[in-house]
């Protein structure tokens, strides 16, 4: 394990988006849980590729369709190591997360699940890993069942014996978007499997800040999305058990995913190319690959630390400049939190409030971060999101505090 140290001066000045000014202000992102910048390692690799060797994969004999088609590869054995699959046929390309968890409900849910089947979701769940569970059941008479949280956000699994009963499925975020909680992953994939079910882990929010095993997680299927841990828009991922894969009819119809074509029908190809129809994402293919370098340079571990130490000053320096005056939801035990803070200051609307860090150049997300029955749980319509990643420092915290008492001022408590 690495015990190298993250120096943040030196990460951000591999962002060039992170050197411009917003409304007169150097600008402070602080809404990478929706997407991450780009560090300038990805932005070459993405040129280079279009430079170089821009052609299409398992297709031409020829120089660079054969180094296009050797990259796409190595970007797949290269997440397969990122996430620690024990082979790379193992990782399927996709959109983005959402994509893989609708090829997940599609394939193996329409394969294996009859109506009665239980699908157990959590409440802190975003809607990519709500509606395409809520589709299968509307058409295959399957029922979801939730798991409650507890007053401080985090999963209540006192009943999950119970929960469990007649589920085939259990589909769980590994750190949840609005509340940053980290739900116990293994403790809950190790009860689905003791029922019979499989476990399905959306690291759509962990993969980008810490280090992720799947075989630690004893999971089924995991996915996360490229965008939001400093790869391109466009590229996702779905890891899932070989002999699982195996078993699952392709989601998408068209070229590159069969073995043969006759006019009576077709024979679909091995995986992980059964699930990759039509020409795919390379350059992004090739960006996703090029993050995975940028973060394992740094070291997953010193990110984790970094952002350890960032969301513990961050708590520190929000509770003690408002007290009361400003609430964070989900858990304040730094065990169970990642960065992502959801605030709620003084009454101030999240649209305003976010209004108001955008004239001082910081960049939140207001709304319903896509969990709109979280929300519902926590009797609020929206909340002011800042999340925290690797590029972020005091200083962005400090300006973020600054903003929300200038946000006071303006409209006049
Ligand atoms: C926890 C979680 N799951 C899934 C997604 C969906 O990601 P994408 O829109 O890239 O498919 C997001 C995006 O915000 C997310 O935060």
């Amino acid at each position: 394990m690495s015990t190298a140290t993250l120096n943040v001066t030196t990460v951000k000045a591999d962002f060039p988006l992170l050197g411009r000014e917003v409304n007169g202000h150097p600008i402070v992102y602080l809404d990478s849980g929706a997407t991450s910048q780009k560090p300038r390692q990805v932005l070459d690799a993405l040129d280079r590729y279009y430079e170089e060797i821009n052609a299409n994969i398992h297709r031409g004999a020829y120089l660079i369709a054969e180094k296009a088609t050797t990259a796409v590869e190595d970007s797949r054995a290269a997440l397969a190591g990122f996430v620690g699959a024990s082979a790379a046929e193992e990782i399927v390309f996709t959109k983005n997360a959402t994509e893989s968890i609708n090829l997940v409900a599609h394939s193996w849910g329409r394969t294996n699940l009859s109506e009665g089947d239980v699908i157990l979701l959590t409440t802190l769940e975003h809607h990519a890993n709500i509606v395409p569970w809520q589709q299968l059941a509307a058409e295959r008479g399957v029922v979801i069942r939730w798991i409650p949280l507890d007053d401080d956000g985090r999963l209540d699994l006192t009943d999950l014996d119970q929960l469990l009963d007649g589920v085939r499925l259990v589909a769980v975020s590994a750190a949840s978007n609005v509340l940053g909680t980290l739900p116990p992953v293994r403790r809950i994939a190790d009860a689905a499997h003791a029922v019979g079910a499989l476990c399905l882990v959306d690291a759509s929010q962990w993969v980008p800040h810490y280090p992720t095993n799947v075989a630690d997680w004893d999971c089924d299927f995991m996915v996360f999305t490229g965008h939001k841990m400093c790869g391109p828009t466009g590229i996702g991922l779905l890891w899932g058990r070989r002999h699982l894969l195996d078993a699952m009819p392709p989601f998408m119809g068209g070229g590159s995913m069969i073995q043969n074509v006759t006019f009576e029908g077709f024979t679909p190809a091995d995986v992980p190319t059964r699930f990759e129809a039509g020409t795919q994402p390379i350059a992004e293919i090739v960006g996703l690959r090029a993050a995975v370098d940028y973060l394992n340079a740094i070291g997953m571990e010193a990110i984790r630390q970094h952002e350890l130490d960032l969301t513990a000053y961050a708590m520190r320096t929000l509770t003690e400049r408002f007290g009361d005056d400003l609430a964070i939801h989900g858990p304040h035990d730094l065990e169970n939190r990642g960065g992502t803070l959801s605030l709620a200051y003084r009454g101030i609307h999240p649209h305003d409030l976010s209004q108001v860090l955008d004239q001082h150049g910081i960049c939140v997300r207001a709304g319903h971060h896509c969990a709109k029955p979280l929300m519902k749980v926590l009797g609020v319509n929206a909340t002011a999101r800042a999340s925290l990643y690797l590029y972020n420092d005091e200083s962005d915290v400090d300006a973020l505090a600054d903003g929300l008492a200038a946000a006071g001022d303006f409209f006049a408590f």
